[in-house]
């Protein structure tokens, strides 16, 4: 496996800095350490970072040691903003790599769906890959068939040109928005696994919210590639469709026919924008996210039915609560997620995937933790949405 700059054992540095230790015990923190936190956040992402580019999901976790488009994405939007530009375009050259070699995999997908065939999940591209950049042998043990990282990752590259134009990478990787853009356009229909890697027979409004992102903003980085500009009608299709049998009471649901939320439909508004954030469906949407997938404490369940170990608060959806709010004009409920995640690092700084203050179904938790371990720390998503939301409030830039 390609080496990351650090070892999973040696985490990095900077964990008996005085602000994390000395501010934990309190409910809010101060400034000073809310910025240490950021600073050390930084600092996981630019570990957990291989020389080639790849992003790793979590070192300590053995079943995370590979590269998610999804998680990538965002630990490089993270990066981005906070000062790291070289990073993250090292991360899409990375992904422009790896597409490079599943080429003929997409292709292959493609010629058959458009004859006509079934095509099996295994057929379509990986959710996840190795950090060299291919397929992990064993495909099938995975729950590979997600669309969202996709649009995801486009999304994220047009927002690292926007911040930092540089005319030689948007060439570069136009093959692999290109090729990314074809899939999405040709299969957004399909049932696949949702953001969490689950109910494979679903179509889920979160997923095509990140397709839409992606297939909207290559289209304005690439105004005059033909393929860009078919994905984007094939967008406004997708958001038709989501309109006609993706609502009910006025708000998004977590799969079609399905009533109940996803604390991932917060994507739709922010960032993916298939809906405006301030808009009737998006706030009818949120208020149902804050009403019934916000724990006592403050912090993000993913969805009520949750199980995976035992079905804890995550600090990625908090801090993407958050996020949202700093685009709804909320500041304070944005500022009450940063201290409620900041306050869940661990007193060295790791952020962990979720926490288990008020578990949803406890009976889980120990059936999980025997078959993997203990919850995955630190996940360099959840560092990276700690980050997003820390410089929606207080300015991107060098920290
Ligand atoms: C989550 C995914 C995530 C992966 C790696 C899974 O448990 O459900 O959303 O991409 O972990 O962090």
């Amino acid at each position: 496996m390609t080496d990351l700059l650090i070892s999973p054992q040696q985490q990095p540095g900077r964990p008996d800095g005085p602000s994390l230790a000395a501010n934990r015990a309190g409910d809010r923190l101060d400034r000073a350490a809310l910025r240490e936190l950021a600073y050390h956040s930084r600092e996981v992402l630019k570990l957990g970072q291989a020389e080639n580019g790849a992003l790793i999901a979590c070192p300590n976790f053995p079943v995370y040691r590979y590269c998610w488009l999804r998680d990538g994405s965002f630990c490089a939007h993270a990066l981005d903003r906070t000062g790291q530009p070289g990073q993250a375009a090292a991360f899409f050259r990375w992904i422009g790599r790896t597409l490079a070699g599943q080429e003929g995999k997409v292709r292959s997908a493609l010629d058959r769906h458009a004859a006509g065939e079934t095509l099996a999940a295994t057929d379509f591209l990986n959710t996840r890959y190795t950090l060299e950049g291919s397929e992990e042998s064993g495909n099938d043990d995975w729950w590979n068939f997600q669309l969202d990282g996709y649009g995801t990752w486009l999304w994220a590259f047009a927002e690292h040109l926007r911040r930092f134009p540089d005319e030689k990478l948007r060439e570069e990787l136009l093959p692999a928005v290109e090729l990314t853009g074809r899939y999405l356009a040709a299969f957004w229909r399909l049932p696949n696994y949702d953001c969490w890697e689950e109910n494979l027979e679903d179509i889920h409004p979160a997923t095509l919210a990140a397709i839409y992102g992606g297939l909207t903003a290559a289209a304005r980085l690439y105004p005059a590639s033909e393929v860009c500009q078919q994905g984007k009608k094939q967008a406004s299709t997708l958001r038709r469709f989501v309109k006609a049998h993706g609502l009910e009471s006025g708000s998004l649901v977590k799969s079609l026919g399905r009533l109940d939320v996803d604390a991932s439909l917060l994507g739709a508004g922010v960032p993916y924008g298939l809906f405006p954030p301030r808009g009737k469906t998006m706030l009818t949407t949120l208020d149902r996210i804050a009403n019934e997938l916000v724990a006592p404490d403050g912090g993000v369940y993913r969805y009520r039915q949750d199980v995976y170990f035992g079905g804890g608060e995550w600090l990625l959806l908090t801090a993407w609560l958050g996020w949202y709010y700093t685009q709804a004009g909320q500041r304070k409920k944005a500022l009450d997620c940063l201290h409620w995640v900041a306050r869940q690092a661990r007193p060295n700084g790791e952020m962990p995937e979720q926490v288990a203050h008020h578990l949803l179904a406890s009976e889980h938790q120990k059936p999980w933790e025997e078959k993997w371990g203990l919850a995955a720390s630190p996940l360099l998503w959840s560092h990276a949405m700690y980050l997003i939301l820390y410089t929606a409030l207080f300015g991107e830039g060098y920290l």
